[in-house]
């Protein structure tokens, strides 16, 4: 199979995983005329919408441009960071463009333009007569890949217990930092709690003062203090509107809640009393563990930061973790991890949208013979390990030590580097 690869044969790929990273390889495939599969183990056709923010950093706007077919903005432009202290007072700022997006606007951009579905966020493009085939199956489960001839098969299950199993050529394993995948071909790569969870949420610009509107309003902002941080930004609104007053505003809230403890099973344990394990869904987080939770807002943020934690309606709380798989190529290249099933980063990074649109692109350009063998697994393995670290090392770094705001700002400028300046040390790309 390998060695057959850059002849200009019609491969069938199947893809575990319908979300970003699923969607960035189908896209990305289908437009050099292979047929591609994506099996989404959700029961609905189309995943939740969550509405919350994502930074697009430069990978994710260079997939935008090269993929997408909708003509529609994609992002709110923040034009400068600054830091607040307690009492409100902005303390750095320094200029600088970034693009934010929102995951619903990312996934429905890219269903429109992989498998035409119409949304209030775009209607989809014609398709392109050079595409290939592109299928995305939703209540389909994985549970199992055997290799079969030159090929692999995948075997799924549905939520009302039909079983079956279908063939590719090349399996793409897109199915997140819990991959099933992953543990089939590597078993005992663990996903490890980090000791702090993000406590997550959005409120329109048109529903808070006109005091914190303005502190928000196109700016990237954060505040620190010991075991806390605290940023937000703009994001596209219902239906993925830019208009001003439309417009929500995004906050990522980490704090320390130690592995084993209380407070942890606390804020972990929904409504109905189900402990989460990784992830509190919007709406299900329990009210007295978040008021306890607002109290503590209005205690230690400034002013504006309490407001909008104290004003969402639909708070999530996303415990963070660290996992990171030793290769990403598996069965002699029939079996390929991207995204966050290859590495799954901390947050600060605001990397792992880039990641899955990096990992897709240049997967099709060395499927298409345009980059080696070689190139592709340095450039996505170095990608994944250093990133990945980097991610632990900010963590840490804010999360469990006191350090003085320069520090801060250092990490963060440090993690804004085009990833075609960073350089990434022998250890990262050791292949
Ligand atoms: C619903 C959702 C909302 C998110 N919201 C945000 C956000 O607001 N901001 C942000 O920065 N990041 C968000 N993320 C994470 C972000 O989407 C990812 O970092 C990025 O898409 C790259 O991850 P990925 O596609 O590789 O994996 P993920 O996004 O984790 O997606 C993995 C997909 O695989 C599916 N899957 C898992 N196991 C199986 C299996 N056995 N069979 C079939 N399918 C399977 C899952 O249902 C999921 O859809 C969200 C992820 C999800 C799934
Ligand atoms: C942000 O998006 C705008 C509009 O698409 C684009 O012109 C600009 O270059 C982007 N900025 C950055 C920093 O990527
Ligand atoms: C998928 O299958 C696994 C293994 O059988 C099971 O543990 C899990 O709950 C299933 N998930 C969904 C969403 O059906
Ligand atoms: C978004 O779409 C819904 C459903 O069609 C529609 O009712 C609503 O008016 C739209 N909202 C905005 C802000 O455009
Ligand atoms: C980061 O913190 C975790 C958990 O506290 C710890 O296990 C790990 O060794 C730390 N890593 C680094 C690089 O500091």
């Amino acid at each position: 199979m390998a060695t057959q690869m850059h002849e200009k044969k019609k491969l069938h790929f199947i893809i575990v995983g319908g979300s970003l990273g699923g969607l960035a390889a189908g896209l990305a495939l289908k437009a050099i005329g292979h047929d591609t599969t994506i099996l989404e183990r959700n029961p609905t056709p189309v995943l939740e919408e969550q509405g919350a923010g994502i930074v697009a950093g430069g990978d994710t706007l260079q997939f935008f441009k090269k993929y997408n077919r909708c003509d529609r903005p994609i992002a709110v432009t923040s034009h400068r960071r600054q830091y607040l202290d307690r009492d409100g007072n902005v303390v750095h700022k320094e200029d600088m463009e970034q693009n934010m997006t929102s995951w619903d606007l990312a996934y429905f951009l890219m269903r429109a333009n992989y498998d035409g579905i119409n949304s209030e966020h775009c209607k989809a493009p014609s398709p392109e007569a050079t595409d290939g085939m592109a299928i995305h199956l939703h209540d389909h489960n994985v549970t199992e890949i055997k290799e079969d001839g030159q090929g692999v098969r995948v075997f799924w299950k549905t939520s009302r217990g039909e079983e079956g199993s279908i063939v590719g050529d090349i399996i793409i394993g897109a199915d997140g930092p819990s991959s099933t995948v992953r543990k089939l071909l590597q078993p005992g790569v663990e996903r490890a709690y980090a000791g702090y969870c993000a406590l997550r949420g959005t409120i329109r610009e048109d529903s808070i003062s006109e005091a914190t509107r303005e502190t928000f309003s196109e700016r990237f902002t954060f505040f620190h203090c010991r075991g806390v941080q605290i940023l937000a930004y703009l994001i596209p609104g219902r239906n993925g509107s830019v208009d001003r007053g439309q417009r929500l505003i995004n906050f990522v809230y980490y704090t320390n809640f130690p592995e084993g403890s209380p407070e942890l099973e606390e804020i972990m344990t929904d409504k109905h009393g189900k402990r989460r394990l990784i992830t509190m869904p919007p709406g299900m987080t329990d009210p007295n563990a978040w008021e306890k939770q607002r109290q503590v807002a209005r205690e230690r943020l400034p002013q504006p930061f309490a407001e909008i934690v104290c004003g969402t309606k639909t708070p999530f709380v996303q415990a963070v973790t660290d996992v990171i798989s030793p290769t990403n190529e598996y069965l002699n290249g029939k079996v390929v991890l991207i995204g966050d099933s290859l590495a799954g980063f901390r947050p600060h990074t605001v990397a792992s949208t880039s990641q899955a649109a990096f990992d897709a692109m240049i997967f099709a350009d060395y499927i298409e013979g345009k980059v080696s063998k070689e190139k592709w697994k340095k450039e996505t393995m170095g990608f994944a390990r250093y990133i990945q670290k980097r991610g632990v090392d900010m963590g840490n770094r804010s999360q469990h030590e006191d350090l003085p705001l320069e520090e801060h700002i250092h990490d963060r400028n440090v993690a804004s580097t085009p990833r075609e300046k960073e350089v990434y040390p022998d250890w990262a790309t050791a292949i």
